[in-house]
């Protein structure tokens, strides 16, 4: 069985291997040394819960989103810190990320730009003076659109930042930057990684040890052992680690592993892609 370690204020890089490590990242990353991971392969919170539009705020029994199981927000994570703040708790993590990475070694980061106020929250905030390659775009499936005012929000996008030397696995480069990939629709988690994103991203690089700082339900784990590749997993929510566990180790019954299963949803699946994560913060 994986094993869950508890972070404690030390631990060993070579303990981390294949583990899921319950923790804060920046705390655990801090005590990991430099140049370890090949790759790293992450998607923080988004911040969507400090949202200027009414869409998403918590606690409020309104907005087209109101069914979102990310409107919850996160087992042990609120989701809505000040806007200065939240910039700069992600610059910090980034930069212990290019930390963490070999000479050729890469971060697929995934973040979301957003508008609020009517002004752009560009992700650039958050990776000016890092080494950041290219940016590609994911695009989600498409749902109903019950805003008049908008057209329907499909794209995210996920940054490479990457050191000189790191370079694609052989073929990669043959597939273009934008990946269309539907949204994980059976996962718990209120706002996992559909595995095929993962499977690409992990099939484009040929690092051994791979690391998600923000691990949630441990699709980047299972994605790293499916391509014969070691994992570290970090996570904060002891509830999210006994989902990736689960999840890691092949049980069948991981989705039912927490509170929030959308497994036996007898909704259609347009209906369904309404609730799902990420549905921008009008
Ligand atoms: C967008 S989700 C990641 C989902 C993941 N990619 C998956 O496929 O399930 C972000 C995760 O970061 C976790 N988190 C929030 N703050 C954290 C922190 N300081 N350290 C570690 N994890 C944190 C949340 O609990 C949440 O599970």
């Amino acid at each position: 069985m994986t094993s869950i370690l508890e972070f404690s204020g030390e631990i060993s890089f070579e303990n981390c291997i294949n583990k899921i490590i319950h923790g804060d990242c920046l705390e655990v990353m801090r005590n990991l040394p430099n140049n370890c991971v090949d790759v790293i392969i992450t998607s923080p919170p988004y911040n969507l819960l400090n949202s200027t539009g009414n869409g998403l705020k918590k606690n409020t029994k309104t907005g087209k989103w109101k069914n979102a199981a990310i409107k919850n927000g996160y087992a042990e994570y609120e989701d809505n810190m000040p806007y200065e703040e939240y910039i700069n708790w992600q610059r910090e993590c980034v930069a212990e990320m290019c930390r963490l990475i070999k000479d050729d070694g890469a971060i697929f980061y995934n973040n979301k730009n957003r508008v609020q106020n009517g002004l752009l929250q560009n992700r650039g905030e958050i990776l000016t003076g890092f080494p950041l390659r290219q940016i590609i775009t994911w695009k989600r499936s498409g749902a109903i659109n019950f805003n008049p005012g908008y057209f329907l929000p499909t794209t995210e996008q996920i940054y490479l930042v990457c050191n000189k030397n790191f370079k694609l696995a052989k073929g990669a480069n043959k597939n273009t930057d934008v990946w269309e990939v539907t949204q994980e629709m059976k996962n718990p988690h209120p706002a996992p990684f559909p595995e095929e994103l993962i499977d690409k991203i992990v099939s484009s690089t040929t690092g051994k040890i791979i690391l998600d700082p923000f691990g949630g339900s441990g699709t980047t784990a299972v994605s790293a052992k499916k391509f014969g590749r070691d994992f570290i997993l970090i996570e904060k929510s002891f509830e999210y680690c006994k989902l990736a566990q689960s999840r890691i180790d092949g049980k069948e019954d991981w989705r039912n592993v927490g509170n929030n299963s959308r497994e036996n949803s007898k909704q259609p699946l347009q209906e369904r892609l309404l609730v799902l994560p990420f549905p921008d913060e009008y």
